[in-house]
């Protein structure tokens, strides 16, 4: 069986072949003696025109398929008359699978991102979303391409750990059944133990998986992960999921500003490539979702991003409210953890591209971070921030020198006898390193122009919802 999409491609490579497809009928178009049939197995963006001759023997009920049915095809390429059309196929149709029209919703047009939402099995079979995966798919390609090309390591790292790398206690904590009643299920009591039992300690799913990663970069050099990660967060935005996937590169014997330049090398690599290898995806969605897609990504590849400090963000908001800019958190100073609409203004308003702010005050970042040089007071933390996405990336150099660590684990009330061996890559052979976390659901939403985070995942979770 052919993939539609090498035969679409191969230019006139087939004409004269006989050959089978295998796919899902996107229309039919029924004449007195022809029909036909496009028909898309989801590797590309448009399907293959099938068309059917009266002289085959099925030819009544080919003829009366719908959107949604599934067929097997076997014919000749010929080349079209058609314009825009490069091959068409002749006949032999198998029905493998029907779709009742009359219930199938595809058949009934264009659904709305919202309703397919509730439904994950409808979800592909339509133009947006296929084109979201194709994206989707060749973006985490090029993630394993660049940093493969670029002497890293990929790093597995686990999904259950007991550490909470941010700090920010938004851990989903790990339990089995039994933790909740035991009572109720009578059968299984005292069969298998709690999840506290189970490890002997406590653990959650990991939300970051920064901490181990830097275990391996402190004598494998450059690293990388790239798994999903989890995040009980309320949230009820656009850009928040409770399980995303993240790509955290860890580099050793490097600074915040090589930080800086290998995360705008990426970015800029992931864009190149899907602008490359799926442009008649990008064609679509500039047509129906975000009209000037295709510009906007060249002009991001074509431009340095823009490096701001922290402090210099501050003045430009504090001077863009002074000339009547309107925040809905106006109290903006010094010290201030920023929002996602001061940040979308930096990036959007004020650079109109990729922006990474960095050296924040240390007391709204992590402990991890490495303590700076101005008297103390920021530590060397980068956030990339995106127009319309907000912040696509988190990262910093990490803080090397054992004892000013130990402090700052202190000063954020974590437990020193928490982080062992995270404390023993300082004691022995320490080096200076760095890294970040990029929101590979972010990186997709602004390479497709999508709006809300939920459709560009194929089974999103947040709060409220987990449906399949
Ligand atoms: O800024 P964050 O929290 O950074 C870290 O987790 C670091 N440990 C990364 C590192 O240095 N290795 O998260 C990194 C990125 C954010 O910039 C954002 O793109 C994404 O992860 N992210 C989310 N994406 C979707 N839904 C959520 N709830 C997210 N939380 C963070
Ligand atoms: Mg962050």
């Amino acid at each position: 069986i052919y993939r539609i999409q090498e035969l679409l491609n191969s230019g006139e490579g087939y004409i004269g072949q006989t050959v089978t497809v295998a796919g899902w009928v996107r229309t039919v178009r029924d004449q007195k003696n022809l029909c036909f049939i496009e028909l898309n197995d989801g590797t590309s963006f448009g399907g293959l025109q099938i068309v059917v001759e009266d002289k085959i023997g099925n030819f009544e009920q080919v003829a009366k398929t719908n959107t949604g049915f599934s067929l097997k095809v076997t014919g000749n390429i010929v080349k079209s008359p058609a314009k825009g059309q490069l091959i068409e196929m002749l006949h032999e149709v198998v029905i493998i699978g029907q779709a009742d029209p009359e219930e199938y919703p595809m058949a009934k047009g264009v659904q709305k991102p919202e309703t397919l939402r509730q439904k994950a099995h409808l979800r592909p079979r339509g133009n947006f979303f296929s084109a979201v995966t194709r994206i989707r798919n060749n973006l985490a390609y090029a993630t394993h391409v660049f940093f493969q090309n670029n002497g890293c390591l990929y790093i597995h790292t686990p999904i259950i750990t007991g550490s909470d790398c941010e700090g920010a206690g938004e851990m989903f904590r790990i339990s089995t059944i039994f933790d909740n009643d035991i009572s109720k299920i009578p059968q299984i009591k005292g069969k298998v133990d709690t999840a506290q039992d189970f490890f002997k300690k406590e653990v959650n799913l990991t939300v970051s998986g920064q901490l181990q990663v830097e275990h391996f970069c402190i004598s494998m050099s450059n690293v990388y992960t790239f798994g999903p990660t989890f995040r009980a967060e309320k949230a009820h935005t656009h850009r928040h999921l409770a399980e995303f996937w993240m790509i955290e590169p860890e580099f050793a014997f490097a600074d915040l500003f090589d930080n800086m330049e290998a995360a705008e090398g990426y970015v800029k690599f992931c864009i190149n490539y899907i602008l490359q290898n799926n442009i008649d995806d990008l064609q679509f969605l500039d047509k129906r979702v975000k009209p000037g897609l295709i510009d906007y990504l060249k002009d991001i590849v074509s431009k340095d991003f823009v490096r701001c400090s922290y402090t210099q963000g501050i003045d430009i908001l504090l001077k863009a409210q002074q000339a009547g800019a309107k925040f809905e958190n106006s109290d903006i100073k010094w010290g201030m953890d920023l929002n996602s609409e001061h940040e979308r203004f930096i990036a959007e308003k004020v650079f109109q591209r990729p922006v990474f702010l960095y050296d924040y005050p240390k007391e709204i970042k992590a402990f991890y971070m490495k303590v700076g040089t101005d008297d103390g007071k920021c530590v060397r933390a980068m956030d990339m921030l995106i127009p319309q996405v907000g912040e696509l990336i988190g990262g910093s150099q990490r803080e090397e020198r054992y004892d000013v660590l130990a402090q700052r684990i202190k000063e954020c009330g974590l437990k020193l006898e928490d982080y062992g061996p995270y404390m023993d890559l300082r004691k022995y052979g320490t080096v200076p390193h760095c890294g970040f976390g990029l929101g590979f659901e972010r990186l997709v939403m602004m390479v497709t122009g999508v709006e809300n985070i939920r459709d560009v995942i194929p089974f999103p979770r947040y709060h409220g919802s987990a449906e399949f």
